[in-house]
């Protein structure tokens, strides 16, 4: 199967989630694209896409929910769609909350899998203002990771099943 692993990373650990699931499917041809860099990937080629971004302030980015906005059509024509997040909410309804906000609802339907992976909360990265931030979301003080590879684990096990 062509798949493609579609991520966007604030300070890298959506990045390194989206390497941990291509690392798991071995069995696929993978195309890692990083949409920092690659603002309009082509997706006509794929059988497989597997889209994931981080949480900041309880939704994604504005730039990666518009990017499957504007790309409903070529999503909806690929076989298998897989969604993932990285956040810290520990919370599980809190976290299918920033699911339902993250991605659009008509591609949730569409996914085959959908995922939360953990994340980290990286202090030598983040800006004042983020740290200050997470000092009060959190009780966080220090770099902490809190990556789910069971979570990662499920994910691919369900996306090859
Ligand atoms: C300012 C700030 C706000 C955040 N808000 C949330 C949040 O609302 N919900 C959540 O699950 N995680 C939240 N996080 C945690 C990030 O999603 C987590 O650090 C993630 O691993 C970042 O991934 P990235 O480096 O790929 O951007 C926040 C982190 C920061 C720095």
């Amino acid at each position: 199967m062509k798949t493609a692993i579609i991520y966007l990373s604030k300070h890298g650990t959506t990045k390194k989630v989206a390497g941990m699931i291509e690392a798991r499917m071995v069995s696929d041809e993978v195309t890692m694209i990083d949409l920092k860099k690659n603002k309009k990937p082509d997706l006509s080629s794929f059988d497989r896409i597997i889209i994931g971004s981080s949480v900041y302030l309880g939704v994604a980015k504005k730039h990666f929910r518009e990017f499957c906005t504007d790309n409903y059509v070529s999503l909806f024509a690929v076989k298998e769609v897989g969604l993932f997040l990285c956040g810290m909410e520990p919370d599980k309804k809190k976290q299918q909350e920033e699911m339902e906000r993250s991605f659009p609802e008509e591609l949730r339907r569409h996914s085959k899998v959908r995922g939360f992976m953990g994340g980290e909360f990286l202090f030598e990265e983040m800006n004042f203002l983020e740290r200050m931030i997470v000092r009060k979301i959190s009780n966080a003080s220090a770099s902490i990771s809190a990556i789910n590879k069971d979570a990662i684990d499920l994910f691919v096990k369900k996306m090859m099943s």
